[in-house]
This record gives C-alpha cells, sequence and structure tokens, in this order.
C-alpha cells in the first residue's frame, strides 16, 4: 500500500489514480509523462508482464485523453536477459503508442546500460519516429551522443545523471556536470528537436532561459521536465509565462526504492516528510 507521505512523489499504485493526476496536471497546462516503476527484471515472463502493462498504460492514455506519454526503462524489459527481447518489446510498445497517438521516452540508467540503450534507441528510431531518449551530463561520452541524436533528428531529454558512476565515465566534479550540462543544453536548444531540459537546478534552468531569450528560441521548441511533486511554484510559474513543462509522474506497486531516492537527494523532502508526519 502506498504510504502518505510517499504521494507526494508518487501518484499511486494504480494505472487510474496514476492517470487521474495526468488530468489535474494538465488542466494546470502541464504535460505529463507516466512512469510505471518496476525493477530490473531477469525472467522472460516478467518482462512480457511489463512490455503488456505499458501497452495497456499508452491504451489508457487514449481512452482517458490525456496529454501525456510514457517513459520506460529497458532493464525492465529484459535487457539484462537480451538487448533483442528489449529492443522487440520496445517496438511492440511504440506501435500501441502510435495507434493511440502519444510516443515513448526511453528513460537512461546507469552506465553498463548506455551503450545498449543507445544501440536499441537507434534500431527503433528508423522505423519509429514516436521515441525518444535521455542523455546524462556526468556522463564523458555525451557530448558526441548527443551530437549523434541532433543528426538524425531524435527527441533528447537532458539530465545530470542520478547514478553514482566511475571517473574514467563520469565527471566527478558537480561544477563539471553542471558545465555539461549547460553546454549540451545550448547545443540541443540550437539544433535539437523538442529538447526537454530536465532539472531542478535553479541556476541550470536560468542559463536555458537565457539563452533561448538571447537567440530567440520560441517558446514552444522545447519544454521543461520536473518530477512529481518538485518546486511546485516554479512549476506554476513558467507555465504562466508561456513555457511548456512536463512532469514525469511515478506509479506503481513498487514505489519505496524511487520514494526512498527522492528523500536520499534532498534534505528538504526529508523535512516534508517529517512536517506531514507530525500534522497528523
Ligand atoms: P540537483 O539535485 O543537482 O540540485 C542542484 C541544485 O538545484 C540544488 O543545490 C538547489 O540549489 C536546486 N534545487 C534542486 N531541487 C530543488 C528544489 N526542489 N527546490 C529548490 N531548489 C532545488 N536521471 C537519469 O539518470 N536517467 C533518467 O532517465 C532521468 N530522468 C529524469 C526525468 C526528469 C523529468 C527529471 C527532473 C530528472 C530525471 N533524472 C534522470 C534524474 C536526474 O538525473 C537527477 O538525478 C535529478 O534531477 C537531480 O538533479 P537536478 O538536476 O534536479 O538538480
Amino acid at each position: 500500500m502506498l504510504i502518505w507521505p510517499a504521494t507526494r512523489f508518487v501518484a499511486g499504485e494504480s494505472r487510474e489514480e496514476a492517470l487521474a493526476v495526468a488530468r489535474e496536471l494538465n488542466e494546470e497546462g502541464v504535460l505529463v509523462s507516466l512512469d510505471l516503476l518496476g525493477e530490473n527484471v531477469t525472467d522472460r515472463d516478467r518482462a512480457a508482464g511489463f512490455r503488456d502493462a505499458y501497452v495497456e498504460l499508452v491504451g489508457g492514455i487514449g481512452a482517458a485523453g490525456v496529454d501525456a506519454n510514457i517513459s520506460i526503462k529497458l532493464s525492465m524489459l529484459g535487457l539484462d536477459i537480451e538487448q533483442a527481447l528489449a529492443r522487440d518489446h520496445v517496438i511492440t510498445i511504440l506501435q500501441a503508442a502510435a495507434e493511440h497517438d502519444t510516443w515513448v521516452r526511453i528513460d537512461m540508467e546507469g552506465s553498463p546500460y548506455t551503450q545498449m540503450t543507445l544501440e536499441v534507441f537507434h534500431e527503433v528510431f528508423e522505423e519509429h519516429p514516436n521515441v525518444g531518449v535521455v542523455i546524462q551530463s556526468m556522463l564523458r561520452r555525451s557530448r558526441d551522443d548527443v551530437e549523434r541524436l541532433i543528426d538524425v533528428g531524435a527527441r533528447v531529454r537532458l539530465v545530470k545523471g542520478a547514478y553514482k558512476e566511475p571517473a574514467p565515465l563520469a565527471f566527478q566534479e558537480k561544477e563539471r556536470v553542471n558545465e555539461e550540462f549547460d553546454r549540451l543544453a545550448e547545443r540541443l536548444l540550437d539544433d535539437g528537436v523538442s529538447p526537454a531540459i530536465a532539472t531542478h537546478d535553479q541556476d541550470r534552468i536560468d542559463h536555458a532561459l537565457r539563452y533561448v531569450t538571447d537567440r530567440g528560441i520560441p517558446a514552444d521548441r522545447f519544454e521543461f521536465q520536473f518530477l512529481y511533486g518538485m518546486r511546485r511554484k516554479t512549476r506554476r510559474s513558467l507555465v504562466e509565462r508561456g513555457y511548456r513543462m512536463r512532469v514525469y509522474v511515478p506509479f506503481g506497486e513498487e514505489w519505496l526504492p524511487y520514494f526512498t531516492r527522492r528523500l536520499r537527494e534532498r534534505r528538504e523532502n526529508v523535512l516534508f516528510v517529517l512536517k506531514t508526519l507530525t500534522r497528523r
């Protein structure tokens, strides 16, 4: 059962609850990406089960008429078993998404998955353009990856990266990760297709805002993205100023690891939970 302070960061356990949250966000002028929470799968039946759940989710989006796409994780679709298996499941999901006039973002996981995830992305993108991917500014390889994604006209969500990575693969200093974020954001804002600037970091948001203002890049050419429950005032203010904003809305029975990550990430999130608990 979803415990109550977690409802700040997780929409619920069921698809219906997630769709209800998506509808509320749409009413505030906010776009949505629904994320079914789950962990790495090492069993073919479970991978097929997640594929079916994603297919039902895009069906739910179509039936509910909400403005949402979905975010998927390849490790939930069997990437640990066989890359081709995950790829085939992605294709099934993309076909279902196209039928319901929506699209799919492939989340980026830890560095053991980066190459495989990008390979699957490029392979399916050729025939199924309703798919986007994620780039992490902490990874040293990301500059090259971004150039290739720009070349093929792919939709990229830019994030700093949520996983602890070794120095040979990733910048370790926060300042460097931030600098790379700004640099990659500039490249995507200049030449990318509907890039998503996904960060809660005000300095990064301000950098992007200054850049688009200086260059005269129209507000409908990119979007900001926040996680559900984060920076709600800023979210509102960006929407009021005419910027596109998408909120990543996680849901599902396997919510505990995600909720714990949000608490670990930021002291204020722990304070929020303590405050709501003592208020009851
Ligand atoms: P960070 O946590 O680095 O914060 C930097 C500064 O921002 C803080 O010091 C503070 O000044 C300010 N700040 C942060 N939160 C604030 C708040 N709530 N209120 C006020 N100020 C605040 N990762 C990944 O590896 N793969 C993925 O696919 C995704 N997908 C994804 C989607 C979306 C929509 C988002 C927003 C994020 C992801 N991530 C992700 C997670 C991402 O990589 C990263 O771990 C988190 O977003 C945290 O980094 P931030 O850039 O938000 O700022």
